[in-house]
């Protein structure tokens, strides 16, 4: 019978298709599994079904030698050599398309929150300081009449333009290819990051996009503008963002990812009353996380009976 390795506890009625013809082995803690205990439970496994916690590189496959498939339940690989996958026969499945629009949505969530000032407005009250009402207490930002700067319009950052003209705003975007069917202008970036008065970043991290939102870039941006990660954390410089943030080179930034993830309790990220951290959470819908782990099943399942997975992931894709 062939073996597969789950990194994480997923609802039963989702594992259930590999239970009925696989035996099928769950790291049950709360907790990513540590790199041991992963080494040694993909010793005999033909599939793994993994999370972005989890390094997949030439030490996991050195050590999983009967392995076939690598199904993640994240549309980002980041986290997994697919080189080395593809050139030892391993085939690599993700889950794009399913958490396009709640990720979507939690990059609008951010943006209207730190440009609206909620949380700070929450936590005023938490504290006990609402005073009376007074006409210029706690004015920020509009969305409404502004330019959305959108970088990278793959599934998720054309997501995030469909959501822009509701909410009144005009849509710039950056790509390394044309998308005629994109809402709005493309830019090159230096040009967006001049010209938007708001910008979310959607993009991969691949070689070609760590960093790239460093201190040259974060100084081309309005002093008004926020900018908003619900990518990968390596996007953005996060000793430039920092010193963007204490200078006032920019309004401000959501972030739903960070460099390093998770952030620590004291990092400097977290005293700008103009910058929101949440922990990563811009697919976490259940209807959406659900989705994805029924699409990392059935990608598993499909790549080890050798059909066709509904989303592997090739280079250059
Ligand atoms: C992804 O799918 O890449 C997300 O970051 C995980 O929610």
């Amino acid at each position: 019978m062939e073996r597969v390795f789950i990194t994480r506890h997923l609802p039963s009625d989702l594992v259930e298709p590999l239970n009925r013809r696989l035996e099928v082995g769950v790291w049950e803690g709360d907790d990513p599994i540590p790199r041991g205990e992963l080494l040694e439970a993909v010793a005999t496994a033909d599939g793994i079904l993994c999370m972005i916690t989890e390094r997949v590189d030439d030490g996991l496959l050195d050590a999983a030698p009967r392995l076939r498939v690598v199904s993640q339940m994240a549309v980002g690989v980041d986290n997994i050599d697919v080189a080395a996958c593809l050139s030892r026969g391993v085939l690599v499945g993700h889950t794009p398309g399913v958490l396009s629009e709640t990720v979507a949505d939690t990059a609008f969530a951010l943006l209207a929150a730190v440009v609206r000032r909620i949380p700070e407005g929450r936590d005023l009250v938490l504290e006990g300081k609402w005073g009376p009402w007074s006409p210029f207490h706690m004015v920020g930002g509009d969305l409404h009449g502004t330019t959305l700067g959108v970088v990278g319009m793959g599934r998720i950052g054309r997501a995030v333009a469909d959501r822009a003209p509701g909410f009144g705003m005009d849509i710039v975007y950056s790509s390394p290819s044309d998308k005629p069917d994109a809402p709005g202008r493309r830019l090159p970036l230096p040009q967006l990051l001049e010209e938007a008065d708001h910008v979310v970043l959607c993009a991969a991290l691949t070689e070609a996009t760590a960093g790239m939102i460093g201190a040259p870039e974060l100084e081309t941006m309005k002093t008004s503008a926020f900018l908003i990660n619900v990518a990968r954390g390596p996007l953005v410089e996060t000793d430039a963002l920092v010193e963007a943030l204490q200078t006032g080179q920019i309004g401000g930034a959501a972030l739903d990812v960070t460099d390093p993830e998770p952030l620590p309790g004291g990092h400097p990220l977290l005293e700008f009353p103009n910058c929101l951290v949440v922990p990563h959470i811009g697919s976490a819908s259940m209807r959406t996380r659900r989705a994805m782990a029924r699409m990392a099943v059935e990608n598993l399942d499909l790549g080890l009976r050798g059909e066709v997975m509904p989303a592997e992931y090739r280079h250059g894709r």
